[in-house]
């Protein structure tokens, strides 16, 4: 979909979106998408992202694949939650008069009465999320001090752990990462508390960034050892956790990674469909990256239970990651899958079922 082609009904019909809605406010600068994917198992969650794109049919690709995306890994990480997607063209360095914009996009949230929740995403921060509450008590990812579920880093390292010590399990038989060998490409936020995970399970990291502060702080506080932003492709390790950027494993790495297991945070990690077979043939174990690194948006769902955001909830769910995950690789298998197909497959028969049961 490029340039501006774009046919938004068909496009919407073919991704199976119930809402797409289009807000603009010149008075406040406000030029919005909401995409509203799926409601079937709860209202949409997803983060409301604030770019200047190229043109709009690139706004509405963005909205329409990740509010797609995110029915995906709210399904599968058992939420009663949907699929949604926000995005602003509206420049992310915006300073003046960008309070007044977020009021008034809080009112457009309003009104779609709840269908659709909104959360942090590139290019909003979470004191923006604040100015939309205070319109709409649809907007989430707010401070704890506030009530909220806090910084969603923590918990989306923990899934990650988990899914590691699960991929670990069935490529080694064993659940201990002691003397294991990570590498762990970027250490910000996520990258950083995975990191002391590991360590503290035993494993050996390798890990490259391109912040120099991040590299001396997993050096002296970690223990890590530190290689280049090339050179990480060619560590010889048992896993390869990206949590930098997207699309690194590609035509161009695969031949130079050398590990058992690929499990990291970074969204869309594989460059497209092609690299399966080529991942299967080196006989690598993948854990599908939506999958693995939903310990973030459980964490903001939580604000949503009743009761409101509890450590605890949050803590079994992000756990149970690690049975998600042996339960994705056995149904692989069963189903001669590649791991990321049979795990959309798994989320969509979830909300298959609550449909029918809500027919009755
Ligand atoms: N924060 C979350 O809860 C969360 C949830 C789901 C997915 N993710 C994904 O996980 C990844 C990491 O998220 P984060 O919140 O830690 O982001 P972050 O920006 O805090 O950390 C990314 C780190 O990667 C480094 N980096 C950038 N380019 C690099 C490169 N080419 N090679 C190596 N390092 C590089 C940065 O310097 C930074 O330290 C992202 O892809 C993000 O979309 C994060």
């Amino acid at each position: 979909m490029t340039g501006n082609e774009i046919k938004v009904l068909g496009e919407v019909e073919k991704r199976g979106h119930e809402q797409v809605v289009f807000f603009h406010y010149p008075q406040v600068g406000l030029k919005a998408i909401v995409g509203i994917h799926n409601t079937v198992l709860g209202p949409a969650l997803g983060g409301c992202r604030m770019r200047l794109y190229e043109d709009e049919s690139q706004a509405i690709d963005d909205v329409l694949r990740l509010s797609e995306g995110m029915t995906y890994k709210s399904s599968i990480a058992g939420l009663d939650l949907g699929g949604g997607k926000s995005c602003l063209i509206v420049d992310p360095a915006m300073k003046e008069g960008r309070k007044e914009m977020f009021y008034k996009f809080g009112e457009c949230l309003e009104s779609l009465n709840g269908r659709y929740i909104t959360a942090e995403d590139m290019g909003t921060c979470v004191e923006d999320i604040m100015h939309m509450r205070e319109k709409t008590k649809w907007a989430a990812g707010f401070s704890q001090e506030q009530g909220g579920s806090g910084d969603p880093s923590p918990w989306t390292a923990m899934g990650v752990f988990h899914s590691i010590i699960a991929a670990c399990e069935r490529k080694y038989d064993s659940k201990d990462l002691n003397g294991r060998h990570i590498t762990l490409q970027g250490v910000g936020h996520v990258g950083m508390y995975l990191l002391e995970s590991l360590r503290e399970s035993g494993a050996k990291v390798t890990v490259c960034d391109t912040s120099e502060d991040s590299l001396n702080k997993a050096k002296s506080e970690f223990g890590a050892e530190v290689v280049s932003l090339e050179e990480i492709y060619d560590v010889d390790c048992d896993v390869y956790a990206p949590c930098a950027i997207g699309q690194t494993v590609n035509p161009e790495t695969l031949p130079r990674l050398t590990c058992d297991i690929i499990a990291g945070a970074a969204n869309n990690q594989l460059s497209d469909e092609s690299v399966y077979s080529a991942i299967l043939d080196k006989n690598i174990l993948y854990c599908p990256d939506f999958v693995i690194n939903s310990g973030g948006v459980i964490s903001v769902g939580g604000e949503f239970i009743e009761g409101g955001w509890s450590e605890e909830w949050t803590q079994n769910k992000v756990k149970n990651i690690y049975h998600t995950i042996h339960r994705i690789l056995d149904e692989s298998e069963k189903r001669s899958k590649f791991p990321e197909v049979v795990a959309i497959e798994l989320a969509k028969e979830r909300i298959q079922e609550a449909e029918e049961k809500q027919k009755g």
